[in-house]
């Protein structure tokens, strides 16, 4: 078997190549109760920061979607601790000021663009705390929609960005305020509370599980 030698969290394991950074340390036997969510790139859970032999450079990466190399030295980071501010979503405006009165930081940028070569998803970040700035709620949320809030833009930013709570709150506006309403969901919503499928929903609330999954699986999808 072609094997790597990789050191996680300082002790060294030969594990095959090809595996990623989050199969390589169940590999060597550790069991994943932090720091591991979908596997697939999505959750953000699995933020890993590593070193390769011979490089100076701290790497960051998801460890779900990060093969191992020969030589890399490993810590994961269990969460990102990150600065909130608290805030009710309907006593915000939709407008240019919001972001910058709850991360007032967003100020402190010095557009050193390392926030964007940190990003795993490689979005690009800067572009989106420039629209911050400018008060862009829309953009934000647009640059940011694949962001999975790993927070490793936020561990590299020098002006101690919150970046991924900015881009949450940019979204959460956008999509409350700013976004159209899609009629044919509010209509069917209607229908919904209205009962009309009061018959449908009813028998499928009676059924044991097993039959709804049959169903569920067994149900006519549209083209
Ligand atoms: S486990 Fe969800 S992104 Fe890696």
């Amino acid at each position: 078997m072609n094997e790597v030698t990789v050191f996680i969290m300082g002790k060294g394991y030969r594990v095959p190549a090809g595996l990623t950074i989050m199969k390589a340390m169940e590999y060597a036997g550790y069991r994943l109760t932090r720091g591991c969510g979908c596997r697939g790139g999505y959750c953000g859970a699995c933020a890993t920061v590593y070193r390769l032999k011979g490089d100076y450079r701290l790497y960051a990466d998801l460890a779900c979607q990060t093969p191992v190399q020969d030589g890399m030295y490993i810590a994961q980071l269990p969460f990102t601790p990150a600065e909130r501010p608290p805030y009710a979503l309907q006593d915000l405006a939709p407008e240019g000021q919001t972001l910058l009165a709850l991360f007032p930081e967003l100020a402190r940028c010095v557009a050193c663009n390392t926030c964007t070569k940190a990003c795993p998803q490689k979005l690009e970040v800067m572009d989106a705390v420039q629209a911050a700035l400018r008060g862009d709620i829309r953009q934000v949320a647009e640059l940011t929609f694949d962001c999975v809030s790993c927070g490793l833009c936020t561990m590299r930013c020098p002006a101690e960005i919150s970046h991924h709570h900015v881009w949450q709150l940019a979204r959460r506006l956008n999509g409350a305020y700013l976004t159209p309403r899609a009629k044919h969901v509010q209509e069917r919503v209607q229908e919904i509370a209205a009962r009309k499928f009061a018959v449908e929903l009813d028998a499928f609330m009676s059924m044991d599980r097993d039959v709804l999954v049959a169903a569920y699986k067994a149900r006519e999808i549209e083209a």
